[in-house]
Protein backbone atom coordinates (compact mmCIF):
# COMPACT_ATOMS: atom_id res chain seq x y z
CA UNK A 1 0.00 0.00 0.00
CA UNK A 2 1.23 3.62 -0.52
CA UNK A 3 1.88 5.71 2.55
CA UNK A 4 3.19 9.33 3.34
CA UNK A 5 6.39 8.96 5.68
CA UNK A 6 9.59 10.22 6.41
CA UNK A 7 12.48 8.76 7.63
CA UNK A 8 14.35 11.98 9.74
CA UNK A 9 12.57 15.22 11.28
CA UNK A 10 12.56 18.17 9.03
CA UNK A 11 11.01 20.75 6.63
CA UNK A 12 7.87 19.24 4.52
CA UNK A 13 10.48 17.71 1.68
CA UNK A 14 11.07 15.21 4.45
CA UNK A 15 7.70 13.83 3.59
CA UNK A 16 7.56 11.05 0.68
CA UNK A 17 5.22 8.53 -0.76
CA UNK A 18 6.20 4.96 0.14
CA UNK A 19 5.49 1.85 -1.09
CA UNK A 20 4.92 -0.18 2.43
CA UNK A 21 3.56 -3.26 3.66
CA UNK A 22 0.22 -3.83 4.91
CA UNK A 23 0.31 -3.32 8.05
CA UNK A 24 -1.63 -6.55 10.75
CA UNK A 25 -3.97 -5.38 13.34
CA UNK A 26 -3.33 -7.24 16.82
CA UNK A 27 -5.64 -7.77 19.42
CA UNK A 28 -7.57 -4.59 20.16
CA UNK A 29 -7.09 -3.94 16.19
CA UNK A 30 -8.35 -3.05 12.95
CA UNK A 31 -7.05 -2.19 10.01
CA UNK A 32 -8.73 0.40 8.18
CA UNK A 33 -8.78 0.96 4.38
CA UNK A 34 -8.97 4.98 4.20
CA UNK A 35 -11.33 7.20 2.30
CA UNK A 36 -9.94 10.52 3.22
CA UNK A 37 -7.17 12.05 6.66
CA UNK A 38 -7.41 15.94 7.28
CA UNK A 39 -4.35 17.79 8.08
CA UNK A 40 -3.65 19.18 11.87
CA UNK A 41 -0.99 21.47 12.79
CA UNK A 42 -0.62 18.52 15.18
CA UNK A 43 1.38 17.02 11.71
CA UNK A 44 3.75 19.20 10.52
CA UNK A 45 4.56 20.14 14.64
CA UNK A 46 5.29 16.03 14.91
CA UNK A 47 7.04 16.21 11.61
CA UNK A 48 9.11 19.03 12.84
CA UNK A 49 10.66 17.15 16.12
CA UNK A 50 8.66 20.29 18.26
CA UNK A 51 7.54 17.15 20.37
CA UNK A 52 10.84 14.98 19.50
CA UNK A 53 11.87 15.27 23.73
CA UNK A 54 8.07 13.92 25.04
CA UNK A 55 9.48 10.40 25.32
CA UNK A 56 6.24 8.45 24.29
CA UNK A 57 6.98 10.15 20.88
CA UNK A 58 8.15 7.27 18.34
CA UNK A 59 10.95 8.82 16.21
CA UNK A 60 10.86 8.71 12.19
CA UNK A 61 11.07 6.89 10.53
CA UNK A 62 6.96 6.83 10.91
CA UNK A 63 4.06 8.34 8.66
CA UNK A 64 2.00 11.57 9.19
CA UNK A 65 -1.51 12.34 9.78
CA UNK A 66 -3.66 11.15 12.99
CA UNK A 67 -7.55 12.06 11.83
CA UNK A 68 -9.21 9.86 9.39
CA UNK A 69 -12.09 8.06 7.77
CA UNK A 70 -12.85 5.09 6.04
CA UNK A 71 -13.89 1.32 5.91
CA UNK A 72 -12.51 -1.80 8.55
CA UNK A 73 -11.05 -4.80 6.52
CA UNK A 74 -9.61 -6.48 9.11
CA UNK A 75 -10.06 -7.11 12.47
CA UNK A 76 -7.05 -8.16 15.11
CA UNK A 77 -7.38 -10.86 17.46
CA UNK A 78 -11.15 -12.78 17.11
CA UNK A 79 -14.62 -10.63 17.58
CA UNK A 80 -14.68 -7.57 19.07
CA UNK A 81 -17.16 -4.35 19.16
CA UNK A 82 -16.15 -3.70 15.37
CA UNK A 83 -16.80 -5.53 12.54
CA UNK A 84 -15.12 -5.63 8.93
CA UNK A 85 -17.63 -3.31 6.38
CA UNK A 86 -18.01 -1.05 8.72
CA UNK A 87 -17.55 2.88 8.26
CA UNK A 88 -15.66 4.33 10.80
CA UNK A 89 -14.08 8.04 11.72
CA UNK A 90 -11.15 8.72 14.67
CA UNK A 91 -7.83 9.75 15.13
CA UNK A 92 -4.49 7.67 15.45
CA UNK A 93 -2.47 8.35 18.71
CA UNK A 94 0.13 11.02 17.84
CA UNK A 95 2.93 8.86 19.94
CA UNK A 96 2.58 5.99 17.33
CA UNK A 97 4.55 5.46 13.96
CA UNK A 98 1.41 4.90 11.95
CA UNK A 99 0.29 8.16 9.96
CA UNK A 100 -3.03 8.78 8.12
CA UNK A 101 -2.04 9.80 4.86
CA UNK A 102 -1.89 6.14 3.94
CA UNK A 103 -3.74 4.01 1.81
CA UNK A 104 -4.31 2.20 4.84
CA UNK A 105 -3.53 2.16 8.76
CA UNK A 106 -4.23 0.29 11.37
CA UNK A 107 -6.15 1.74 14.33
CA UNK A 108 -7.07 0.59 18.16
CA UNK A 109 -10.65 0.26 18.57
CA UNK A 110 -11.12 2.68 21.18
CA UNK A 111 -9.47 5.45 19.09
CA UNK A 112 -12.40 4.67 16.62
CA UNK A 113 -16.10 5.46 16.18
CA UNK A 114 -19.19 4.56 13.59
CA UNK A 115 -19.40 7.40 10.40
CA UNK A 116 -23.28 8.39 10.94
CA UNK A 117 -25.78 7.90 8.37
CA UNK A 118 -25.65 10.62 5.79
CA UNK A 119 -22.08 11.85 6.85
CA UNK A 120 -19.79 11.82 4.29
CA UNK A 121 -16.31 10.21 5.19
CA UNK A 122 -14.33 13.57 4.21
CA UNK A 123 -16.63 15.39 6.69
CA UNK A 124 -16.37 12.76 9.10
CA UNK A 125 -12.29 12.88 8.76
CA UNK A 126 -12.60 16.43 9.63
CA UNK A 127 -13.95 16.19 12.95
CA UNK A 128 -11.66 14.25 15.20
CA UNK A 129 -9.02 17.11 16.05
CA UNK A 130 -10.25 20.38 15.31
CA UNK A 131 -14.26 19.50 15.97
CA UNK A 132 -13.36 17.86 19.42
CA UNK A 133 -11.17 20.80 20.88
CA UNK A 134 -13.39 22.72 19.96
CA UNK A 135 -16.10 21.44 21.30
CA UNK A 136 -14.95 20.33 24.48
CA UNK A 137 -13.52 23.53 24.84
CA UNK A 138 -17.03 25.48 24.62
CA UNK A 139 -19.19 22.63 25.70
CA UNK A 140 -16.82 20.82 28.88
CA UNK A 141 -14.32 23.37 29.63
CA UNK A 142 -16.51 26.88 29.68
CA UNK A 143 -20.29 24.76 29.87
CA UNK A 144 -20.98 27.57 27.41
CA UNK A 145 -24.67 28.82 27.75
CA UNK A 146 -27.34 30.50 25.80
CA UNK A 147 -27.23 34.61 25.56
CA UNK A 148 -23.06 34.01 26.69
CA UNK A 149 -20.47 36.45 25.12
CA UNK A 150 -17.82 34.50 23.31
CA UNK A 151 -15.01 35.77 21.65
CA UNK A 152 -13.23 32.98 19.12
CA UNK A 153 -9.87 34.01 18.15
CA UNK A 154 -8.50 32.10 15.11
CA UNK A 155 -12.47 31.74 14.31
CA UNK A 156 -11.71 31.08 10.36
CA UNK A 157 -9.31 28.05 11.22
CA UNK A 158 -9.92 24.03 11.36
CA UNK A 159 -10.79 24.80 14.93
CA UNK A 160 -11.96 28.09 14.92
CA UNK A 161 -14.41 27.25 12.39
CA UNK A 162 -16.36 24.57 14.35
CA UNK A 163 -16.19 27.02 17.24
CA UNK A 164 -18.13 29.36 16.01
CA UNK A 165 -20.85 26.86 14.53
CA UNK A 166 -20.74 24.96 18.08
CA UNK A 167 -21.56 27.69 20.12
CA UNK A 168 -24.05 29.36 17.58
CA UNK A 169 -25.96 26.49 18.05
CA UNK A 170 -25.54 26.82 21.87
CA UNK A 171 -26.96 30.29 21.43
CA UNK A 172 -24.07 32.59 22.18
CA UNK A 173 -24.06 35.67 20.75
CA UNK A 174 -20.03 35.17 18.96
CA UNK A 175 -17.20 37.33 17.56
CA UNK A 176 -14.85 36.17 15.48
CA UNK A 177 -11.63 36.77 14.76
CA UNK A 178 -9.89 36.24 11.56
CA UNK A 179 -7.79 37.81 8.80
CA UNK A 180 -8.87 39.89 6.18
CA UNK A 181 -9.30 37.18 3.94
CA UNK A 182 -11.80 35.41 5.99
CA UNK A 183 -14.00 37.79 7.36
CA UNK A 184 -16.83 36.94 4.33
CA UNK A 185 -16.20 33.44 5.43
CA UNK A 186 -16.44 33.71 9.68
CA UNK A 187 -19.83 35.84 9.02
CA UNK A 188 -21.03 33.18 7.03
CA UNK A 189 -20.53 30.68 9.56
CA UNK A 190 -22.96 32.70 11.78
CA UNK A 191 -20.52 35.19 13.61
CA UNK A 192 -22.95 38.00 15.23
CA UNK A 193 -20.01 40.26 14.50
CA UNK A 194 -16.10 39.49 12.85
CA UNK A 195 -12.91 41.46 13.85
CA UNK A 196 -10.57 41.75 11.28
CA UNK A 197 -7.18 41.48 13.14
CA UNK A 198 -5.41 43.72 10.60
CA UNK A 199 -8.01 46.66 10.63
CA UNK A 200 -8.83 46.62 14.16
CA UNK A 201 -7.36 45.98 17.49
CA UNK A 202 -9.40 43.22 19.00
CA UNK A 203 -8.25 44.82 22.68
CA UNK A 204 -10.04 48.36 21.38
CA UNK A 205 -13.06 45.93 20.35
CA UNK A 206 -14.79 47.95 23.39
CA UNK A 207 -16.68 44.68 24.49
CA UNK A 208 -16.49 42.36 27.42
CA UNK A 209 -17.20 38.34 26.86
CA UNK A 210 -17.41 35.90 29.42
CA UNK A 211 -15.44 33.28 27.09
CA UNK A 212 -12.54 33.92 24.94
CA UNK A 213 -11.74 30.68 22.97
CA UNK A 214 -8.15 31.81 21.68
CA UNK A 215 -7.76 29.16 19.01
CA UNK A 216 -5.45 30.55 17.64
CA UNK A 217 -2.97 31.24 20.51
CA UNK A 218 -2.80 34.84 19.15
CA UNK A 219 -3.94 37.13 22.30
CA UNK A 220 -2.61 35.28 25.06
CA UNK A 221 -4.35 35.45 28.75
CA UNK A 222 -2.31 38.74 30.32
CA UNK A 223 -3.86 40.92 27.07
CA UNK A 224 -7.08 39.52 27.38
CA UNK A 225 -7.69 40.36 30.80
CA UNK A 226 -9.19 43.45 30.08
CA UNK A 227 -11.72 41.72 27.74
CA UNK A 228 -12.98 39.23 30.07
CA UNK A 229 -16.48 40.23 32.18
CA UNK A 230 -15.78 38.94 36.07
CA UNK A 231 -15.48 35.69 36.39
CA UNK A 232 -14.92 35.46 32.57
CA UNK A 233 -12.90 32.36 30.98
CA UNK A 234 -9.43 32.63 28.88
CA UNK A 235 -9.16 29.29 27.09
CA UNK A 236 -5.72 28.87 24.89
CA UNK A 237 -5.39 25.85 22.67
CA UNK A 238 -1.50 25.32 23.80
CA UNK A 239 -0.71 26.00 20.45
CA UNK A 240 3.47 26.48 21.45
CA UNK A 241 5.50 25.76 24.81
CA UNK A 242 5.09 29.77 24.85
CA UNK A 243 1.78 30.07 24.66
CA UNK A 244 0.78 26.82 26.61
CA UNK A 245 3.36 27.63 29.77
CA UNK A 246 2.16 31.72 29.85
CA UNK A 247 -2.15 29.96 29.71
CA UNK A 248 -0.49 27.67 32.59
CA UNK A 249 0.53 30.70 34.33
CA UNK A 250 -2.08 32.56 33.58
CA UNK A 251 -4.84 29.20 35.51
CA UNK A 252 -2.88 30.23 38.78
CA UNK A 253 -2.57 33.86 38.36
CA UNK A 254 -5.87 34.76 36.43
CA UNK A 255 -8.19 34.33 39.85
CA UNK A 256 -6.27 37.32 41.59
CA UNK A 257 -6.45 39.66 38.81
CA UNK A 258 -9.33 40.65 38.21
CA UNK A 259 -11.34 37.43 39.33
CA UNK A 260 -11.20 35.54 36.16
CA UNK A 261 -9.90 32.40 35.09
CA UNK A 262 -7.30 30.70 32.34
CA UNK A 263 -7.04 27.27 31.23
CA UNK A 264 -5.16 25.62 28.71
CA UNK A 265 -7.16 23.07 26.70
CA UNK A 266 -5.76 19.61 25.90
CA UNK A 267 -7.89 17.32 23.87
CA UNK A 268 -9.47 14.27 25.48
CA UNK A 269 -9.94 12.33 22.47
CA UNK A 270 -11.38 9.17 21.63
CA UNK A 271 -14.49 6.94 20.65
CA UNK A 272 -16.96 8.83 23.52
CA UNK A 273 -15.51 12.33 22.06
CA UNK A 274 -15.88 11.41 18.64
CA UNK A 275 -19.53 9.97 18.98
CA UNK A 276 -20.65 13.13 20.40
CA UNK A 277 -18.70 14.86 16.97
CA UNK A 278 -20.80 11.92 15.10
CA UNK A 279 -24.32 12.80 16.44
CA UNK A 280 -23.62 17.07 15.89
CA UNK A 281 -22.63 16.77 12.20
CA UNK A 282 -25.32 14.19 11.70
CA UNK A 283 -27.80 16.66 12.73
CA UNK A 284 -25.96 19.59 10.79
CA UNK A 285 -24.79 21.34 13.58
CA UNK A 286 -21.14 20.82 12.78
CA UNK A 287 -20.19 21.47 9.20
CA UNK A 288 -17.15 20.77 8.22
CA UNK A 289 -15.45 23.49 5.77
CA UNK A 290 -13.41 21.82 3.36
CA UNK A 291 -10.77 24.26 1.77
CA UNK A 292 -8.80 21.87 -0.32
CA UNK A 293 -8.94 17.93 -1.28
CA UNK A 294 -5.52 16.51 -1.51
CA UNK A 295 -3.98 13.05 -3.17
CA UNK A 296 -1.04 11.89 -1.23
CA UNK A 297 1.58 13.17 -3.51
CA UNK A 298 0.62 16.56 -1.78
CA UNK A 299 -0.01 16.15 1.07
CA UNK A 300 4.12 17.78 1.25
CA UNK A 301 2.39 20.65 -0.01
CA UNK A 302 -0.25 21.16 1.74
CA UNK A 303 1.48 21.03 5.25
CA UNK A 304 3.89 23.71 4.06
CA UNK A 305 0.43 26.20 3.49
CA UNK A 306 -0.83 24.66 6.47
CA UNK A 307 2.53 25.21 8.07
CA UNK A 308 1.91 29.54 7.48
CA UNK A 309 -0.79 29.86 10.06
CA UNK A 310 -3.84 31.07 7.94
CA UNK A 311 -5.54 27.86 7.20
CA UNK A 312 -9.08 28.19 6.51
CA UNK A 313 -11.64 25.42 7.75
CA UNK A 314 -9.60 22.05 6.54
CA UNK A 315 -7.72 20.49 4.79
CA UNK A 316 -8.50 16.95 3.28
CA UNK A 317 -6.76 13.93 2.15
CA UNK A 318 -8.30 11.30 -0.17
CA UNK A 319 -5.53 8.61 -0.58
CA UNK A 320 -6.99 7.03 -3.73
CA UNK A 321 -6.80 10.93 -5.47
CA UNK A 322 -3.78 10.92 -7.81
CA UNK A 323 -1.55 13.98 -9.48
CA UNK A 324 -2.93 15.68 -11.96
CA UNK A 325 -1.02 15.49 -15.01
CA UNK A 326 1.54 17.96 -15.74
CA UNK A 327 -0.03 20.46 -18.64
N1 LIG B 1 -4.35 21.48 22.67
C1 LIG B 1 -4.95 20.70 21.78
O1 LIG B 1 -5.42 19.60 22.13
C2 LIG B 1 -5.09 21.20 20.36
C3 LIG B 1 -5.99 20.57 19.49
C4 LIG B 1 -6.15 21.10 18.22
C5 LIG B 1 -5.39 22.20 17.81
N2 LIG B 1 -4.49 22.75 18.67
C6 LIG B 1 -3.68 23.90 18.26
O2 LIG B 1 -4.58 24.97 17.98
C7 LIG B 1 -4.02 25.83 16.97
C8 LIG B 1 -5.05 26.05 15.87
O3 LIG B 1 -5.32 24.82 15.21
P1 LIG B 1 -6.16 24.83 13.85
O4 LIG B 1 -6.36 23.43 13.44
O5 LIG B 1 -7.34 25.71 13.98
O6 LIG B 1 -5.11 25.56 12.86
P2 LIG B 1 -5.34 26.17 11.39
O7 LIG B 1 -6.45 25.45 10.72
O8 LIG B 1 -4.02 26.24 10.75
O9 LIG B 1 -5.90 27.65 11.68
C9 LIG B 1 -5.09 28.62 12.22
C10 LIG B 1 -5.91 29.91 12.17
O10 LIG B 1 -5.23 30.91 12.95
C11 LIG B 1 -5.62 32.16 12.42
N3 LIG B 1 -4.70 33.20 12.83
C12 LIG B 1 -3.38 33.32 12.54
N4 LIG B 1 -2.89 34.44 13.13
C13 LIG B 1 -3.94 35.03 13.77
C14 LIG B 1 -4.08 36.20 14.56
N5 LIG B 1 -3.05 37.01 14.81
N6 LIG B 1 -5.28 36.49 15.08
C15 LIG B 1 -6.35 35.68 14.86
N7 LIG B 1 -6.28 34.55 14.12
C16 LIG B 1 -5.09 34.24 13.59
C17 LIG B 1 -5.64 31.95 10.92
O11 LIG B 1 -6.61 32.81 10.38
P3 LIG B 1 -6.28 33.92 9.24
O12 LIG B 1 -5.83 33.16 8.02
O13 LIG B 1 -7.59 34.60 9.06
O14 LIG B 1 -5.15 34.74 9.79
C18 LIG B 1 -6.06 30.48 10.77
O15 LIG B 1 -7.39 30.38 10.36
C19 LIG B 1 -2.74 25.13 16.50
O16 LIG B 1 -1.64 25.70 17.15
C20 LIG B 1 -2.93 23.69 16.96
O17 LIG B 1 -1.70 23.02 17.14
C21 LIG B 1 -4.33 22.27 19.94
Amino acid sequence: MRAVTYDRYGPPDVLHVAEVADPVPAAGEVLVRIEAASLNPLDWKLREGHLRFAPPVKAPPRGTGTDLAGTIVAVGGGPGPRHVGERVFGSLSPFGRAGSCAEACVVAVHRLAPVPDGVAADAAACLPIAGGTAVQALADDAQLASGQRLLVVGAAGGVGHFAVQYAKHAGARVVGVCGPDNVAFVAGLGADRVIDYRSTDVLASGETFDVIFDAANALDWRRAQRLLARGGLYLGTAGSTTSAIATGVGAVLAPWFGGTRARNVVLNGGAAAWRRLGDLAARGILAPHVERRVGLEEVAGAQAAMQTGHGRGKVVVLPQLMPRAAG
